[in-house]
């Protein structure tokens, strides 16, 4: 349970970890909100949502159902594929605007179709269903993927932490389990602050600072000639455009270039590569320091140390020091024990 002020707050962040048991109602109670959990949180589930909700607190409670059905994959499923085969039912299906992206496993391969109608039929705002057909690669960051059901395309349009974005899923980086992130690094922003998004992708860190600040300068970088022509559209879209200034351009040149020593802060979400840009955030930064939000993969078995270490190599090759991390933590989870990790570092 949670005090209720902190219920958004929660459900958000337990829905982004699929802890959410939908099947139970919701309830209210002096002051306080029950939430059900699916089911029991791993450790680093647990640190979280500790580090996010210091008020929460884990209990039992007796829920009630719900009366309202929800439809399930599996029911709709369940005469048309062999039990075996509805075991291995992807758990999880990312929504992007009216979009459902799922990952078809090998054995799922022959059912796809059936599936990709199902999505359809038991979420009615969704059009299309595209299955994951590559892995994310490449220096944009993009994956191919194939449409089981629905119009064939891969543009939609998504809303996000108050803010419309346009997204092309085959042409631009986006992933809707990034907007609790979002969001987090979007609050630490302070008035007056000048931040550069080294890669800002279509711009769900960038609109949204600057959506929620009176008074922000926002640099926002990305090479994907794609990805800057959304990032544009979006900062139009929001009425952010001027607050930020949407660049084209690899991060290193750019920063060399045109943007030395101006941020109170920088936001680093290229986790695969992060490591290699550390020193261009150290030039990007004003001489008397700030906030870098940096972003790893680490798949060691201490996954918050490993991320700190690797930062803290990093920047000491750097003219700069470390006077403190403020927060380090596990954004996602990406595969078996790999994660996404972020550290918020204070730098001189
Ligand atoms: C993981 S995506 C991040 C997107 C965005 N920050 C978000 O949260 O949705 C990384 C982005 O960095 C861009 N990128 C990769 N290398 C770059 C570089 N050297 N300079 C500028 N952008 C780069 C890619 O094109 C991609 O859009």
């Amino acid at each position: 349970m949670v005090p209720r002020t902190s219920a958004e707050k929660a459900l958000a962040l337990l829905t982004q970890l699929r802890l959410l048991d939908a099947g139970l109602r919701i309830q209210a109670e002096n002051g306080y909100t029950h939430i059900p959990l699916s089911r029991e949180p791993f450790a680093w589930e647990l640190e979280r949502i500790r580090n996010d909700l210091p008020n929460v607190s884990l209990c039992e409670y007796e829920f009630i159902e719900r009366h309202d059905k929800i439809v399930k994959l599996v029911d709709l499923l369940s005469d048309k594929l062999l039990p075996q085969v509805l075991a291995s039912l992807p758990h999880a299906v990312d929504f992007v605007g009216d979009i459902a992206v799922v990952e078809i496993s090998p054995e799922l391969e022959p059912h796809k179709l059936a599936i990709g109608a199902a999505i359809l039929k038991a979420h009615k705002r969704v059009k299309t269903v595209l299955s994951k057909s590559s892995p994310v690669n490449g220096v944009y960051r993009l994956r191919t993927y194939e449409t089981i059901g629905g119009e064939a395309r891969t543009r939609t349009v998504h809303r996000e932490n108050g803010c419309v974005y346009h997204v092309d899923l085959a042409k631009a980086y986006f992933s809707s389990r990034l907007s609790y992130e979002h969001l987090r690094v979007a609050s630490l922003v302070k008035e007056k602050e000048t931040i550069i998004d080294m890669f800002a992708g279509i711009g769900p860190f960038s609109v949204l600072t600057a959506k929620t600040h009176a008074n922000v300068r926002v640099y926002s970088v990305d090479m994907n000639p794609d990805a800057y022509e959304l990032l544009r559209k979006n900062a139009l879209a929001n009425r952010v455009m001027g607050k930020v200034t949407p660049m084209l351009g690899d991060i290193r040149q750019v920063v060399n270039e045109r943007l030395t020593g101006v941020a109170d802060r920088v936001i680093m979400n290229l986790p695969e590569r992060a490591v290699e840009y550390v020193d261009v955030a150290c030039r990007a930064l004003k001489p008397e320091g700030g906030v870098i939000h940096y972003y790893q993969f680490v798949d060691t078995p201490e996954p918050l140390d490993t991320a700190r270490d690797r930062f803290a190599e990093a920047l000491s090759q750097n003219d700069r020091r470390l006077l403190g991390i403020s927060e380090a933590r596990i954004v996602r989870g990406i595969a078996p024990f790999k994660y996404q990790v972020v550290v918020d570092a204070e730098i001189k």
